[in-house]
């Protein structure tokens, strides 16, 4: 499958008016890309309690794990945010993308201007916690 960067931000910025965002009003999309051509979608979606909200990359990776698929089926995962600059994922995100894909898994980030970059998940994460710190 050879994904095309214009054509995954246009599938992005359809995705962006799915999310429920009346507090912030700051869109993010997620789209999971899989090897055997299926996609996964998620996006933010708020909450009038604020901590029950969750992010777009929170709200994808779940439902990868629970229709079966794994780390080595992704292709690739592009991330969308409302930012002007650099649209980075948040910390727990960061965390949650370094348990369930590769450590060299690429992520395509999009603004709401441009593509951006093309970052690998370890890229996001030095020194990460890990099971091998579990033991
Ligand atoms: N948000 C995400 O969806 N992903 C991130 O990685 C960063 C933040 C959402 C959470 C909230 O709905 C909005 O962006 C503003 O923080």
């Amino acid at each position: 499958m050879k994904l095309k960067k214009d054509e995954v931000y246009n599938e992005l910025k359809i995705l962006r008016e799915n999310a429920y965002v009346p507090y912030s009003n700051f869109r993010v999309a997620c789209i999971i890309y899989l090897k055997d051509g299926n996609k996964i979608k998620g996006v933010n979606v708020e909450n009038a309690a604020y901590n029950p909200s969750i992010c777009a990359e929170r709200t994808a990776l779940p439902q990868m794990i629970t229709q079966g698929y794994n780390k080595n089926d992704v292709e690739l995962v592009a991330l969308y945010t409302d930012s002007e600059g650099f649209g980075s994922p948040c910390g727990t995100c960061r965390q949650t993308l370094f348990e369930l894909l590769l450590e060299n898994q690429p992520i395509w980030v999009y603004n709401k201007k441009e593509f951006i970059n093309s970052y690998d998940v370890k890229d996001f994460l030095p020194y990460a916690f890990t099971s091998k710190n579990i033991g």
